[in-house]
């Protein structure tokens, strides 16, 4: 079976997400947090799969902590690293090292990089809102896109909006892990 690394802070619900979608198909080795105080953290032990803590305040700088983070990610030796909300920038320590990592973002990108892409669509006039997967670069939200998934807005609420693009996520990036694990999708160069 294939082997996946998660990376989380907070709230956990796509890794939860993926686990129960990709059950019996894809072997989730760990969920790392740099978070100690993540929900996520119950949601993954409860769900079976080992959870490794990185707290980010116990290292000096970015790069050290990425340090970390890479020589604990290899240990795992998996096929596909998969970010779900986890919110750390990442330096050249990291992204040189780690090529086969992705993530999901809440705008459909190129717009709205960075942590307020929910509010910042909302706000905005655009009349489609949605969800990007796409590689990890050294770009903060700026690598290859792999796939995106939008609706079209009908005057929705804040709290509408924002569970509209969370359902997205729910169906769009579990269906990429696994056609990226079969290599249906182009591969990272
Ligand atoms: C998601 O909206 C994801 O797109 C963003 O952070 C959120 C994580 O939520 N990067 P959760 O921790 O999976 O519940």
């Amino acid at each position: 079976m294939k082997r996946i690394v998660i990376l989380f802070s907070g709230r956990g619900t796509n890794l939860e997400n993926i686990a129960k979608k990709l059950a019996g198909r894809v072997e989730i080795t760990a969920a790392i947090t740099n978070n100690p105080a993540a929900d996520g953290i119950e949601r993954a032990k409860r769900l079976g799969i080992p959870v490794v803590i990185i707290d980010h305040r116990e290292y000096a700088t970015r790069e050290a902590f990425d340090a970390k983070l890479v020589e604990t990610i290899e240990a795992y030796a998996p096929d596909l690293v998969v970010l779900a909300g986890f919110m750390r920038i990442l330096t050249p320590v990291f992204t040189s090292r780690i090529k086969n990592a992705i993530n999901i973002h809440p705008s459909l990108l190129p717009l709205f990089r960075g942590a307020k892409a929910i509010e910042q669509s909302f706000a905005s006039d655009m009349k489609v809102a949605g969800v990007t997967v796409h590689w990890v670069s050294e770009e903060l939200d700026g690598g290859t896109i792999i796939d995106q998934a939008c609706f079209h807005r009908e005057d929705e609420s804040f709290e509408e909006f924002e569970a509209k693009i969370h359902a997205l996520e729910y169906a769009l990036y579990p269906k990429v892990i696994a056609a990226l694990l079969q290599e249906r999708y182009p591969q990272r160069a």
